[in-house]
């Protein structure tokens, strides 16, 4: 790695990056962060990695999930609590499913960035930069708000510690009694074709929580061990580089601004900057792949990121839509076996199901999702492989913005509680009544082990 450095990224192209006028300002923001206390550890890292190397032997399955961007108006205590309550309820039906340890990863304490299909807007005839995330400019459509904004790196970074010390605390200090009935709301579920089943993986969950305390005697120590990591995608690489550190009495470099940064499906460029800086630090890694994906790039693309063949190292996260991964999968997965690696396969079924209505509103239908993660699991057991791991983006609050499921959402409810700015979440009952589906389909096969 002689070749590499924290830096050695901004000789190559980077796409997705904002504009920075102000220089000056850059290089003063960038030295500010470079000084601050970093957000995550590496023993931290140094053990989701080994978890996810878990999940790539079939041993455990991953549950990443969390906003498509966060906002820096959304760091409320209610919003993360909410979030950090789904994930967790959505943890303990996949142990009840997959009999399997389930690891919790958010997409939460610096998911702030967003790649977007154009540099600029148009609107009314002025263009102006395109809005990417509240880590690099305003979303009002002002010159002021949308000009790429140095100081913003460092709210996020801010804004990241507050979400992340909260998490700490609430998972330190026994969250929420899982066992009281009234902190699962599965009321939406009555009419649903599986209600019965629902209610009976519910009361075994809280059944099986109020043995352990009973045994224990210790009500919070259930939760002590409640773990969740951090992740978001690697894409402002100021940021990212600027957190990217040496550690005392361990090699190399880590990126301390969260666990797991994954790469996007719009910034995996062989060439590019963003695999260059992805392959010189130890976190875990996830890359996104779309359609697009070609069997021959991601072999690349593992040989360049992962070049010792460490377990955990890669999670690859497809997002192929629904419909769409029986033609797409099954090539990737032969080639990366023919390449003789093992990596933890995941599946996002949000990304390749987004629509936008005639009313304007982006939204996605559970249908779809629902059949992607079906399709998914059913190719890696046709092929001998194994799906192990689900990737959402959702919010534990009441929000409309997905279609469908159980509560039976529809069109004319999306601008009721629509509030996401960039793309549609389930909402919490559409994030537990998936996982309950996931459960329901996991216990009716068998685990393997590979
Ligand atoms: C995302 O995860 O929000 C995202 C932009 O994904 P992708 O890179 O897969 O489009
Ligand atoms: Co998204």
């Amino acid at each position: 790695m002689s070749d590499w450095s924290p830096d050695s990224w901004q000789a190559r192209v980077a796409a997705q990056q904002p504009v920075y006028p102000d220089r000056d300002a850059l290089q003063r923001a960038i030295g500010e962060i470079r000084a601050l206390p970093p957000l995550v550890t590496s023993w931290e890292i140094e053990a989701l990695r080994d978890e996810l190397g878990r999940a790539a032997r079939g041993e455990a399955f991953l549950l990443q999930g969390g906003d498509c961007a966060e906002s820096f108006d959304d760091c409320r205590s209610e919003s993360i609590a909410a979030k950090l309550k789904i994930l967790l309820q959505m943890s303990l039906v996949l142990v009840h499913g997959t009999r399997r340890q389930v690891i919790r990863v958010g997409r939460i304490a610096g998911q702030y960035a967003k790649p977007r299909s154009a540099d600029n807007e148009t609107r009314d005839g002025v263009t102006l930069p395109a809005y990417r995330g509240d880590l690099v400019n305003r979303e009002a459509f002002t010159e002021e708000d949308r000009t790429p904004d140095p100081m913003l790196m460092l709210r996020a970074y801010e804004r990241a510690g507050l979400t992340l010390n909260f998490i700490r605390a609430l998972t330190d200090g026994g969250f929420a009694d899982l066992h009281h009935p009234e902190y699962w709301d599965i009321s939406f579920a009555r009419d649903a074709r599986h209600a019965g089943e629902y209610e009976k993986i519910v009361e075994s969950i809280r059944d099986a929580v109020s043995f352990v305390s009973r045994v224990t005697g210790l009500d919070a120590a259930i939760l002590k061990r409640v773990e969740l990591f951090t992740s978001h995608e690697g894409l402002a690489l100021h940021y990212e580089a600027a957190q990217t550190r040496q550690v005392p009495r361990r090699d190399g470099w880590y990126n301390l601004s969260t666990h797991m940064p994954w790469i996007g499906m719009r910034t995996a460029q062989l060439d590019g900057a963003h695999v260059e800086f992805h392959r010189g630090i130890r976190n875990p890694l996830g890359i996104k792949i779309g359609p697009a994906m070609t069997a021959e790039w991601l072999t690349e693309l593992l040989d360049v990121l992962d070049p010792d063949r460490i377990p955990g190292r890669i999670t690859l996260i497809a997002r192929m839509g629904a419909g769409k991964v029986a033609a797409g999968l099954p090539p990737l997965v032969e080639a990366v076996r023919r390449a003789g690696r093992t990596p933890l396969w995941v599946s996002d079924p949000m990304h390749g199901n987004t629509e936008t209505l005639a009313s304007g509103y982006k939204t996605r239908r559970f249908d779809k999702i629902q059949a992607e993660i079906e399709e998914s699991f059913a190719i890696h057991e046709e092929l001998g492989s194994t799906l192990g791991g689900i990737h959402f983006e959702l919010t534990g609050e009441n929000v409309t913005e997905c279609i469908g499921g159980a509560s039976g959402l529809v069109e004319a409810d999306l601008e009721r509680a629509y509030r996401s700015r960039v793309d549609p979440r389930l909402n919490y009952e559409q994030a537990l009544e998936l996982a309950m589906l996931i459960a329901r389909h996991l216990r009716a096969t068998p685990v393997r082990s590979r």
